[in-house]
C-alpha cells in the first residue's frame, strides 16, 4: 500500500501559511523519519496525513484514493499529547478497546498494567497514556502507523523496549511507519530514510 501527501498546505489565519506544496510518500514497510525545528509544522503535518485535519491545499491519498472518514481506520496516529488524545470521561478499557482488545502479551509487552484498564486517564502518568494509545494503535487494521514524539514520555530503557515491540509488530504485519522526533539517535537507527522537514516544505510564517 501507498500513503501519499500531495501538495499540502496548511494556512493558520488569512494568508499566513504554516507549510504548503508538501510532497510525501510512504509505503507500506518501510519507516520514514522526520525531523525539524519545534513549531515548524510537524504534528500540523501529521494531523493532515492521518485525515483528523483537512489540508487547506493538496490531498492525502491511500492507494491514490482519498481517505474514507467513517469505518475502517487504517491510519492511525499516536499523538505528541496523549491527554489530548483520549476522552476524559471514557474508562481506560473503553478508550483502548474502541479498535480492539489487545492480549495479554502484547500489554505486557508495552509495559502495561492489566490494572490501568480499570481506571480514568487522568489516574495515569503521562508516560503511561502514551503507552495505552499505542496499544490503541495496534489494531490489527493499522495499516500506517503515525507516531509523533511517540515515546517522548517514557525513560530510555522503556522507551527502546516501546520501540522494539512496535518495530517487531511493524514488520510482522508490513506497517508503513511515519516517526517524528527530536531524537536524530533514535530515527538513524529504527529509519530507513530521515527527511527533514525543511526540505519537503515552503514556509512564510515562523
Ligand atoms: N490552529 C492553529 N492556529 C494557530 N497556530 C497554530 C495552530 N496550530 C498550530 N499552530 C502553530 O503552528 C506551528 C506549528 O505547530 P506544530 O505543533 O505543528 O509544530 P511541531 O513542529 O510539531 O513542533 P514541536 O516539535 O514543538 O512538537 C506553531 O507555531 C503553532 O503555534
Ligand atoms: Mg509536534
Amino acid at each position: 500500500m501507498k500513503l501519499e501527501a500531495r501538495g499540502l498546505g496548511k494556512c493558520i489565519n488569512k494568508n499566513n501559511w504554516l507549510f504548503q506544496h508538501v510532497d510525501l510518500t510512504l509505503h507500506s514497510g518501510k519507516i520514514i523519519g522526520l525531523q525539524g525545528p519545534s513549531g515548524c509544522g510537524k504534528s500540523s503535518l501529521c494531523r493532515l496525513i492521518a485525515g483528523m485535519e483537512a489540508p487547506t491545499q493538496g490531498s492525502v491519498l491511500l492507494d491514490g484514493r482519498p481517505l474514507q472518514k467513517r469505518g475502517y481506520q487504517p491510519i492511525q496516529f499516536v499523538f505528541q499529547h496523549p491527554e489530548r488524545a483520549v476522552n476524559p470521561r471514557w474508562r481506560v478499557r473503553s478508550i483502548v478497546s474502541e479498535g480492539w482488545m489487545p492480549d495479554d502479551e502484547l500489554l505486557e509487552s508495552l509495559h502495561i498494567d492489566r490494572s490501568w484498564l480499570d481506571r480514568w486517564p487522568s489516574e495515569l502518568s503521562g508516560g503511561q497514556l502514551q503507552r495505552i494509545c499505542i496499544a490503541r494503535a495496534l489494531c490489527p487494521q493499522t495499516k500506517f502507523l503515525i507516531a509523533d514524539e511517540m515515546t517522548t514520555m517514557l525513560d530510555a530503557i522503556t522507551q527502546a523496549s516501546i520501540w522494539k515491540t512496535v518495530l517487531d509488530i511493524a514488520s510482522e504485519r508490513h506497517m508503513g511507519l511515519l516517526v517524528v522526533s527530536h531524537d536524530r539517535h533514535l530515527l538513524n537507527r529504527i529509519c530507513n530514510q530521515v527527511i527533514d522537514f525543511h526540505s519537503i516544505s515552503h514556509t512564510s510564517v515562523s
